[in-house]
């Protein structure tokens, strides 16, 4: 199974933005973990953050005949981009939607998300676990 798991904007700032949110991984500790984990499960792994929204509809949009699985953290697109919607509702294969933080304890603005109605599953509030709960899960 080829898995891309894809990081929306201001992400490459992990382990500096709002630390007590998000942690004080950098997304590359995290990048690195998945990957690890990924390949005990025998799962093949692509990887992109961006903070340019079309980059990541294209990469989704190459990606349709690749890949198996997204694993997505959309950040901010969550809670604004049915074009990022439309796109992974384009894809085939199964997505999965990860956050760092519990969105839904949050700001009322970050409880609605527009790719869960995509997402086979949502993950949320547990830390860069998230992302490896996506693998095992996707794995079983
Ligand atoms: C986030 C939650 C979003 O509301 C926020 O805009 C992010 C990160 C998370 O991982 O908790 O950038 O997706």
């Amino acid at each position: 199974m080829n898995v891309l798991i894809l990081n929306g904007p201001n992400l490459n700032l992990l382990g500096k933005r709002e630390p007590e949110i998000y942690g004080s991984e950098t997304l590359a500790d995290i990048e690195n973990a998945i990957r690890h984990r990924a390949f005990d499960q025998g799962l093949a792994t692509d990887f992109l953050q961006t903070n340019h929204e079309g980059v990541m509809l294209d990469r989704i949009h190459e990606g349709r005949e690749r890949f198996d699985a997204i694993i997505i953290n959309p950040a901010a697109w969550s809670h604004t981009s049915v074009a990022l919607l439309d796109a992974l509702k384009a894809f085939e294969g199964r997505v999965i939607e990860v956050h760092l933080s519990n969105i839904h304890t949050r700001e009322a603005f970050r409880h609605h998300s527009y790719i869960s109605s995509r997402a086979e599953a949502v993950i949320a509030g547990m830390g860069s676990f998230g992302y490896l709960a996506a693998i095992d899960y996707l794995a079983r």
